[in-house]
C-alpha cells in the first residue's frame, strides 16, 4: 500500500478584486494560516477511487460521480493529464480553509488534490498545468471566474494578476504582514460578481469609472510594496474598501469590521474577494494585538495574521 499527501494554502486579495474581472490588474497572496490537505491511500485490489470530503461529511465513489462535480472533474483532468487510470483506494479530502468567504476555498482544495496525485504518480507537473486544471473547477465554482485564485494558489507566491495573461510574481520590497478577518457570513463569489454585472450594464459608463479607479489603486499598491516603503498602504486599502462599497459588494458586517480595524489602529482595511460576507483585511504596521481584540469583540468568527514575502 502507498500513502501520499499533499497540501495547498488559501489566499487572499490585497487589491483589484471584481475590478481583475473587468481587465484590470489585482494583487492576491497566498495564506498559510489555512490549507487544504489530499492523501490518496491506494489499495492492491481494483475497486476505484472512493473520495471522502472530510468537512462536507460526503464520501462517494469517482465512477458515480458526474463531471458537473468540481471535484469529480479535477480528478479526471489531472488523471488524464498525468495519462494514468484511475487509482483503486480512499482519497481523504480536508481542509481548514473556510467555505465561500473569500479565502479560495475550492482552488486550495482542487489544488491539493492534484498536488497528491501527481505524487502518486511521479510525473513531474509545473505550476501553470496545475493552475489551469484548477481553472476548470473555478469554473464550476465561480461561472467566470478571473483565473486569480488558482493562480495564486497554485504558484503559491505573491501575484501581480491580470486576466488572460501570464500572471508576474508581485515583488516585495520588505515583507509585512496583514490580518485577515471573516465576518461568519458565507457569500457565494457567483453571486456578488453577478450583481456588480448587473450594475455595469445599467450603469456602465460610472461602473467602468470605479473599475478603473480599483485598477489605478492596485498599480500604485504594486509600487509600494516593492519599494518596500509601505506607509501609504493603509490609505490604498481605505480607498479601495470605498470604491467596492460604490460596486455594492461590501455589507454591514464588512462595514463595521473594516471600521473596529481602524479604531483599533490599523492604518487601512477592505474587504477582500466577492464580499457581501466573507473577508476582509487590515493593514497594521505597529503592534496588531489591539486591531485583532477589535474584530473579535466586533464580531469576526476568525482572525489570522499572515506575512506577505
Ligand atoms: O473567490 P473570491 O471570493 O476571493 O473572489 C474572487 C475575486 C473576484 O474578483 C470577486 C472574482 C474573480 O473571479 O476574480
Amino acid at each position: 500500500m502507498t500513502r501520499v499527501s499533499a497540501s495547498a494554502p488559501g489566499k487572499t486579495i490585497l487589491f483589484g478584486e471584481h475590478a481583475v474581472v473587468y481587465g484590470q490588474p489585482a494583487l492576491a497572496v497566498p495564506v498559510h494560516a489555512v490549507a487544504s490537505t489530499a492523501t490518496l491511500d491506494d489499495e492492491v485490489a481494483g475497486g476505484g477511487l472512493r473520495i471522502d470530503l472530510v468537512n462536507l461529511g460526503r464520501t462517494f465513489h469517482l465512477a458515480e460521480c458526474p463531471l458537473t462535480d468540481p471535484i469529480a472533474l479535477v480528478i479526471r483532468l489531472c488523471l488524464d493529464r498525468l495519462g494514468i487510470g484511475e487509482p483503486s483506494g480512499l482519497l481523504t479530502v480536508s481542509s481548514t480553509v473556510p467555505i465561500s468567504s473569500g479565502l479560495g476555498s475550492g482552488a486550495s482544495v482542487s489544488a491539493a488534490i492534484c498536488r497528491a496525485l501527481i505524487a502518486y504518480s511521479d510525473v513531474s507537473v509545473g505550476d501553470s498545468e496545475i493552475s489551469e486544471i484548477v481553472f476548470e473547477s473555478e469554473k464550476i465554482h465561480h461561472g467566470t471566474p478571473s483565473g486569480i485564485d488558482n493562480t495564486v494558489i497554485c504558484y503559491d507566491q505573491p501575484i501581480y494578476f491580470s486576466k488572460g495573461k501570464p500572471p508576474t510574481m508581485l515583488e516585495v520590497g520588505k515583507p509585512f504582514d496583514i490580518i485577515v478577518a471573516d465576518t461568519g457570513v458565507p457569500s457565494p463569489t457567483k453571486a456578488a460578481v453577478a450583481a456588480v454585472r448587473d450594475q455595469f450594464d445599467r450603469d456602465t459608463k460610472q461602473t467602468a469609472n470605479i473599475i478603473e479607479q480599483i485598477g489605478e489603486i492596485s498599480e500604485e499598491a504594486a509600487k509600494v510594496i516593492s519599494s518596500g516603503d509601505l506607509s501609504p498602504l493603509g490609505e490604498l486599502m481605505n480607498r479601495n474598501h470605498q470604491l467596492l462599497q460604490l460596486l455594492n459588494v461590501s455589507s454591514s458586517e464588512l462595514d463595521s469590521l473594516v471600521a473596529a480595524a481602524l479604531r483599533g489602529g490599523a492604518s487601512g482595511a477592505k474587504l477582500s474577494g466577492g464580499g457581501r460576507g466573507g473577508n476582509l483585511i487590515a493593514y497594521c504596521p505597529a503592534n496588531p494585538q489591539p486591531v485583532i481584540d477589535a474584530l473579535l469583540t466586533n464580531g469576526a468568527s476568525q482572525v489570522w495574521q499572515t506575512t506577505v514575502e
